[in-house]
């Protein structure tokens, strides 16, 4: 299987509620790899550029103002199958339906305040990759 790095963000709800830690560890139990993080307080100009695909939808204008309540981490993440496998590991966005030991079964809310974010692609992990990181913060495993 491909080594892959995919973007990995811990949002708001999860950070306030001192949860970043024990996610940012089963991700790496599960076998992906930190290779860039950052501790970042979105600005709202910021929040509405990375969710700008969703600007159309009913729930864009509540999501922005959740993503900028407080400070998330966002990590770039690198292993095996590592888009798929962490979308796996996180579970579905609707904890009701995320399946046991999911990162969302254990700590997310509801389907908005679902605790963390994976890329959906290899491609939109590459976009989002630079939202957060330049070349130089991104260290590969040695
Ligand atoms: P995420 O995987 O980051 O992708 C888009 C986010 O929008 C999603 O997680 C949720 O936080 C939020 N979201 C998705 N669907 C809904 C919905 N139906 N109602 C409210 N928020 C949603």
């Amino acid at each position: 299987m491909a080594i892959e790095r995919t973007l990995s963000m811990i949002k708001p709800d999860a950070v306030a509620a001192g949860n970043q830690w024990a996610i940012l560890e089963h991700f790496r139990e599960s076998g992906l790899n930190v290779v860039a993080i950052k501790r970042i307080h979105l600005t709202q100009a910021q929040a509405q550029a990375f969710y700008a695909v969703h600007a159309e939808r009913p729930f864009y204008g509540s999501l922005v103002k959740f993503m900028t309540e407080g400070p998330i981490y966002a990590q770039l993440l690198e292993g095996e199958n590592a888009v798929a496998h962490h979308r796996a590991v996180m579970g579905a966005t609707n904890p009701a339906e995320a399946a046991e030991g999911t990162v969302r079964k254990l700590y997310a809310t509801n389907i908005e305040r679902n605790a963390c974010h994976g890329s959906d692609s290899l491609k939109n992990a590459a976009i989002e990759s630079a939202f957060f990181f330049s070349g130089s913060e991104i260290v590969a495993l040695g």
